[in-house]
């Protein structure tokens, strides 16, 4: 079943169409792609599924949790509906610690009251020692259970962007959006990162969309890759499909 479904999606900044008549379904338990050039309009795109931006026009259509909007999607909700991502230009606290970068993850999706923790009630104490002992797991996986005092800055690039991964992770979502997760991973990294991906999917039974420049990555884990070019959707297919396609050659894979 689709989990996700754009119509006739729409942005323009300006005079510049960023997104254009974009039409994608998603199924649940997949891990789609999304590929294109510098500019092509992914992140807009990932803007506009988390209510960063609004769609100029268009409909986005989650099959996730009831209460989502077909409109007026708003980003500090994004988790609430089941739903996380990264970003292309790392958005950690800097100078937190690891562990406590994840725990705001974990935080976005916990639900004890006001009261609770104003007057530090016994379920508080309880939920705080959850969120740290899951937070730990997380760490785990992700080998950085060494590194959670560190703060974030001093943390190499790859590693900083595994931190953010978990961060989304805690907050429980069943669709990620990961914006270039390999992005400044080398290509070590990059091959755990992909063999990660694979089986956070399956660990914690997720829909994954990622937008990645590295083909080994994407051509290796993707079931469908979509590929956009100056905004618009230029082919869509299985890996093998897409590798195959002229256009996508000539536009992109071609200039590699
Ligand atoms: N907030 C914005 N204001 C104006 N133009 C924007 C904005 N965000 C993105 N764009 C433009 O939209 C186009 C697509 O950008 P982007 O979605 O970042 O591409 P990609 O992620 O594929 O590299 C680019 O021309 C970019 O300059
Ligand atoms: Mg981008």
């Amino acid at each position: 079943m689709a989990i996700l479904r754009v119509n006739d999606l729409y942005k323009s900044f300006g005079g510049v169409k960023a997104v254009s008549n974009i039409n994608i379904s998603i199924e649940g338990g997949e891990i789609a792609g999304v590929i294109g050039p510098n500019g092509a309009g992914k992140t807009t795109f990932f803007n506009l599924l988390t209510g960063i931006y609004s769609p100029s026009s268009g409909e986005i259509t989650y099959n996730i949790k009831k209460e989502i909007p077909s409109k007026n999607l708003k980003p500090h909700k994004m988790t609430s509906y089941g739903i996380a991502r990264t970003f292309q230009n790392i958005r950690l606290f800097k100078n937190m610690s690891i562990l406590d970068n994840v725990l705001i993850g974990y935080h976005n999706n916990l639900s004890y009251g006001v009261i609770p923790s104003l007057f530090r009630l016994p379920s508080y104490y309880k939920n705080e020692e959850k969120a740290y002992n899951e937070v730990l797991e997380l760490l785990k996986i992700f080998n950085l259970s060494d590194k959670k005092d560190e703060v974030a800055r001093n943390l190499p690039y790859g590693e900083q962007r595994k931190v953010e991964i978990a961060r989304a992770l805690a907050a429980k979502p069943k669709l990620l959006l990961l914006d270039e997760p390999a992005a400044g991973m080398n290509p070590n990294e990059t091959k755990e990162l992909t063999s990660l991906i694979t089986w956070i999917k399956d660990e914690f039974d997720l829909t994954i969309i990622l937008i990645e420049h590295d083909m080994s990555l994407v051509m290796g884990i993707c079931s469908k890759v979509f590929v956009f070019n100056y905004g618009t959707l230029i082919a869509s297919g299985t890996p093998d499909e897409i590798q195959n396609n002229p256009q996508v050659i000539t536009a992109y894979l071609g200039g590699e």
